[in-house]
């Protein structure tokens, strides 16, 4: 893992500007002096208020303002509270003005409601199946652009990252409209790594069929509660922090950091794991053309 790799902080439902959002961006801060990242990725609910002209200062640049001087895109997922009063518009926009990855800058990177983050040894997938006011998946558009892009040949590492989770050890307990909406497209393309949000702890699950489900939405609150799940449970935390993911050409790394800093979860898959090419079904040329709509490829370099 010493060579070129891409070694990313995956945070969630950060967006209140709250104490914690700041203890986060400090502990990120100080992760990234260490090994730095190549980009950091939001599972959703960037933003839990109404949208105002200095709401962006507030929930994003102030709380991570080390990281952002540092060069560090953040890239964002919708969550439901991002589609409240369609704040996901300005949002956009707000991406758009700050134009991050053409400036070589770090900053707010959402270039669509759906779209794709390719980087070196990985393939990232980003859906929206949130919709305003509803706890119930809207996942039409983002499950055409995900087959679409599933089908593509390819050896990189497989990611998958939207809002609402499947199984949850915490307060909604498993979402079974998530689960039966995504489960058979995921056994027909398997992937390596599936991250959201939306519920506000953090925890793994035992792989299913070979992929690793993470829950990672401990960025702002945290709420303890305990629900059973369908799935095992391997690690779970209530307290703020984040997940690093690094990734070369045969070996991923998955790391819990805690509010002090602390790694207090890791496990390796290899490669050799991880889902070999030949169970990867020909592309569907008329689901890819329609999906081409909302493909938007954004590099890292
Ligand atoms: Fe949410």
């Amino acid at each position: 893992m010493q060579n070129a790799l891409t070694h990313i902080a995956i945070y969630g439902d950060a967006g209140r500007g709250n104490s914690e959002q700041f203890a986060l961006g400090r502990i990120m801060a100080r992760r990234h002096a260490l090994n730095p990242f190549r980009f950091a990725l939001s599972t959703g609910d960037n933003q839990y208020d109404p949208t105002t002209p200095e709401l962006m200062q507030r929930i994003f640049e102030e709380p991570f303002a080390e990281l952002i001087q540092a060069g560090v895109p953040f890239f964002q997922t919708p969550g439901n509270h991002d589609m409240d009063e369609d704040r996901i518009s300005e949002q956009l926009q707000y991406s758009q003005r700050v134009n991050a990855l053409a400036r070589g800058q770090g900053g707010w990177v959402l270039p669509a409601a759906n779209y794709v983050i390719r980087d070196r040894f990985v393939k990232i997938i980003v859906l929206n199946v949130t919709a305003a006011g509803s706890e119930f998946p809207q996942p039409a558009e983002a499950l055409q652009f995900l087959e679409a892009e599933l089908a593509e040949e390819t050896s990189d590492w497989k990611v998958v990252c939207f809002h609402y989770h499947l199984w949850s050890t915490g307060l909604r307990g498993d979402h079974e409209e998530m689960k039966a909406v995504f489960l058979p497209l995921l056994e027909r393309y398997p992937v390596d790594f599936i991250f959201a949000g939306h519920e506000h702890h953090a925890e793994i699950f035992a792989p299913w069929k070979g992929m690793q489900f993470a829950i990672v939405g401990h960025g702002s609150e945290i709420r303890e509660h305990v629900m059973p799940s369908d799935q095992e449970c391997l690690f779970r935390t209530n307290d703020i922090g984040f997940v690093e993911l690094s990734l070369d050409a045969s070996e991923a790394k998955l790391v819990f950091v805690d509010r002090h800093g602390q790694e207090i979860w890791k496990n390796k898959t290899s490669k050799a794991q991880a889902i070999p090419l030949a169970s990867i079904a020909p592309a569907a040329p008329a689901a890819r053309a329609a999906a081409a709509g909302t493909t938007t490829v954004a590099r890292v370099s």
